[in-house]
């Protein structure tokens, strides 16, 4: 049973979870910047058919609280879209309707509520299609904890919206508000390219996409491991990114099946666009999906599952995300089968992984980071 935490909020008393599930949770579904962005709302009077289109609300705390509209969340995560039906429907309220972060949100909005997101890719991407979507410069709200305004934030603002105003700071948060209608200008394409010649890899990183502008330490070190594992008939890339682990197997093993998941949308795009860049065979066995680790995986088990974790869900920094997919990992894995991660070598997750699987060797390492191979 997720755990359950109270947010009181001027549209009601809400009993809200957040993902991935863990037992003793310690971070809210919710923070300082959803409480300010709620009650400046409810200082003004709204019609009760108002049409808000809320933008990377993380954990549906935002759509729970304003269900009583015609509410559509636009986000880049399978997390937030699960989260906003769960909490949505815990606490009786009608789910917003879901646009994934692929496709561009269309029609007239009386209110967009813009949760700052992390990455600078996906504000620029963000930002440059909202601007077609504002009405009134008043009805765009931004929101975020101060310490993730700066000015690299203001400035994206006057180059892809409009220029904008931060508020005072309420609870170490504030809003940022649109000082002018926005002018929309010609959206940038949101692909970066990298070739990586050595492993012969061409790869597409959409917005928001893992380390896109070059290959990831931890990645290589990866890459450099799988030429030391068994040949396998069913490959995961779990946390996939762009897919280049997965891509790496499925020319490797040219008879396996690969499926690829993460909680990007736009990971998986990536993904998809690279399985076509890199020759994959037409006819190969491959599989796409965005979902919060594995928690709606119910198929075949697989040989090999190939991870590099995150280590961080937003702004926080943590390895609970990479526990979760640990044991998601013992559940899908055949009972020979074996997980391959990579990880910095002061995580410890060889201590974890021994714990849950019975084994776990070295197969790879530098001074940074180490390749764990974990069976029972
Ligand atoms: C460190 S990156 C690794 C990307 C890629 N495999 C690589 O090696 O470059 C971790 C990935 O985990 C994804 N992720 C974060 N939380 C997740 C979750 N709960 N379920 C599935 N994927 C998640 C992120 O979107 C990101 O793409």
């Amino acid at each position: 049973m997720p755990q359950l935490a109270l947010f009181d909020t001027p549209f009601g008393e809400l009993q809200l979870s957040r993902r991935p599930h863990r037992e003793r949770e310690t971070l809210q579904a919710w923070d300082a910047a959803d409480e300010y962005l709620l009650h400046h709302l409810a200082s003004n009077e709204i019609a009760a058919d108002s049409r808000f289109l809320i933008v990377n609300d993380s954990q549906g705390s935002l759509c729970t609280a304003l269900a009583a509209y015609n509410c559509t969340l636009w986000a880049d995560s399978a997390i937030a879209q699960l989260s906003a039906n769960e909490n949505c429907t815990g606490n009786h309220r009608k789910a917003p309707e879901f646009i994934p972060a692929t496709d561009i949100p269309q029609g007239a909005f009386d209110y967009i509520l813009y949760k700052l997101p992390k990455s600078r890719s996906l504000l620029k991407y963000q930002l440059q299609h909202l601007a077609a979507l504002v009405s009134l410069p008043e009805r765009f709200i931004g929101a975020a904890m101060a310490r993730h305004i700066d000015q690299n934030v203001v400035a994206a603002f006057s180059d892809y919206i409009a220029p904008a105003r931060p508020s005072l700071a309420r609870k170490k948060a504030r809003l940022i508000q649109l000082q002018s209608a926005p002018q929309s200008t010609a959206i940038d394409d949101d692909i970066k390219t990298i070739t990586l010649p050595e492993h012969d890899l061409t790869l597409h990183n959409r917005a928001n996409v893992f380390s896109r502008d070059k290959l990831d330490r931890g990645s290589r070190l990866l890459l450099q491991g799988m030429d030391k594992l068994l040949h396998p008939q069913r490959v995961l890339d779990l946390a996939c990114g762009n897919g280049l682990l997965g891509v790496y197997a499925a020319r490797k093993w040219p008879d396996a099946s690969v499926h690829f998941f993460d909680d990007s949308f736009l990971a998986i795009d990536s993904a998809r666009k690279n399985v076509v860049a890199n020759s994959i065979a037409a006819d190969a066995n491959i599989r796409f999906s965005a979902d919060d680790c594995l928690s709606n995986y119910d198929g075949e088990a697989f040989d090999l599952i190939l991870c590099n974790p995150p280590f961080h869900q937003d702004h926080h920094v943590g390895d609970h995300i990479a526990q979760t997919m640990f044991r998601d990992s013992v559940k899908h894995l055949a009972p020979t089968g074996r997980l391959c991660v990579v990880g910095n070598r002061h995580l410890g997750y060889h201590v974890v992984l021994k714990k849950l699987f019975g084994h776990c060797d070295i197969i790879e390492s530098d001074s940074k980071f180490v390749v764990l191979l974990a069976y029972r």
